[in-house]
């Protein structure tokens, strides 16, 4: 697969799976906007990207803030030339027996899931036009 001259932002790419992701298709040829809670640690995947010789830009945002969700896209779109592939991967993934965590379990997961609306409204909006 080539993803030549497309530009795919992946939310939560940090670390973990989303940091796999963006890294998988930087090498099949895609530029990448890394979007992440994270500062430091989306530099290095930044990094990464780069030395794999593809464009890479960071954008610091929460995306279960509407406002922030909706700057990472135009930023992503202006420091990369467009926007063609969204991975909504961002979120908390606890393993715990949700016996024992059955309120913060519900703390957590409220603030992606809710992060998922405005994230792909704003996507759309660039993907579309
Ligand atoms: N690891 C698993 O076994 C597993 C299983 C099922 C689903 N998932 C899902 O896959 C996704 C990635 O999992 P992972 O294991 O790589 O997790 P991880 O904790 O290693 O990485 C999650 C990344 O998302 C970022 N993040 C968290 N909340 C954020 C927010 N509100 N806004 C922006 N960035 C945020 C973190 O800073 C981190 O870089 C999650 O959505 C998780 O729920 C994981």
């Amino acid at each position: 697969m080539t993803l030549n001259g497309k530009v795919e932002l992946v939310t939560g790419a940090a670390q973990g799976i989303g940091r796999g992701i963006a890294l998988r298709l930087a090498k099949d040829g895609a530029d990448i906007a890394i979007v992440d809670i994270n500062a430091e640690k989306m530099a290095e995947v930044a990094v990464a990207i780069e030395g794999l010789g593809q464009k890479a830009t960071t954008f610091k945002a929460d995306v279960g803030n509407r406002a922030e969700v909706y700057a990472a896209v135009e930023h992503a779109e202006k420091t990369l030339g467009g926007l063609n592939i969204m991975v909504n991967n961002a979120g908390i993934a606890q393993v715990d027996p949700i016996a024992e965590h059955r309120e913060l379990r519900r703390g957590q997961a409220r603030r992606p899931v809710l992060g998922a609306w405005p994230r792909e409204t704003a996507t759309l909006q660039h993907l579309v036009i």
